[in-house]
């Protein structure tokens, strides 16, 4: 097994990176959007893939898969943290402060947030020992909601690069695009299938949203 503290070097190189981002965000210099949106999702990734892969048998001796799985509720975390303030930050960046900020929230790119923040806090929230206690099986099933964040993902990184007048390549749809077919995957082999049925609602939720804004 590896030997270095993941969680304490997360936070150590996160901190100063996401105060310098908000900062960034906050100037509206630089393009610190894109790079919270990108470095959150690699580390969702980091979290969700290596456990898929090891529930499949595969890579299962590999050193580097077996820890970060040892760490992927620190990984989670961090991860969650990430695309708070990915949100966050780019909110300073892009709403203009002279109008008001919840009919800027209101556009098609934007939509998803209005879950997406709520499932990241509460996981961020309950993402300690007293809260797991508490909670007990209830727990792992709040937890479990990070399933319905891929779709939700993909679609406003997509709409949000044309809103915003970004780069047209969304580099994060490939790595979700592969975290959730994995588990699809996953699923099926181990037929337990709540990851495919919140996967699907995630999708549902996002065809929702694009046929409301089509009539
Ligand atoms: C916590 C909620 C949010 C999550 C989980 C999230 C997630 C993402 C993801 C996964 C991407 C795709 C990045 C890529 O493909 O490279 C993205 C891009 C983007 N998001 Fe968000 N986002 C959130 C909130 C927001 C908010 C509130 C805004 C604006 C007010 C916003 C504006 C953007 C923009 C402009 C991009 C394109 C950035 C670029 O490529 O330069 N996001 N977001």
């Amino acid at each position: 097994m590896i030997s270095i503290d993941l969680k304490k070097w997360l936070w150590i190189i996160s901190i100063p990176t996401l105060l310098i981002l908000l900062a960034l965000g906050y100037f509206q210099a630089g393009e610190p959007a894109g790079f919270t949106a990108i470095t959150g999702t690699v580390i969702l990734t980091c979290t969700l893939l290596p456990s898929a892969l090891m529930r499949l048998g595969l890579l299962k001796e590999n050193p580097y898969v077996r820890w970060l799985v040892k760490y992927r509720k620190d990984l989670g975390i961090v991860a969650g943290t990430w695309l708070l303030t990915h949100g966050l930050v780019s909110a300073l960046f892009f709403l203009k402060r002279d109008q008001p900020i919840l009919d800027q929230l209101m556009v098609l790119p934007l939509k998803p947030i209005w879950i997406m923040v709520p499932i990241l806090s509460l996981m961020l929230l309950t993402s300690n020992e007293y809260s797991e206690k508490l909670l007990g099986k209830n727990w792992d099933r709040l937890h479990k909601l990070v399933w319905l964040l891929p779709a939700l993902m993909f679609f406003h990184g997509n709409l949000a690069i044309a809103e915003f007048e970004k780069e047209d390549f969304a580099p994060a749809g490939i790595l979700l695009a592969i975290v959730a077919l994995v588990a699809i995957y996953e699923s099926f082999r181990s037929k337990r299938y709540h990851r495919i049925v919140l996967l699907v609602i995630g999708w549902m939720v996002t065809v929702y949203f694009w046929m409301s804004s089509q009539v």
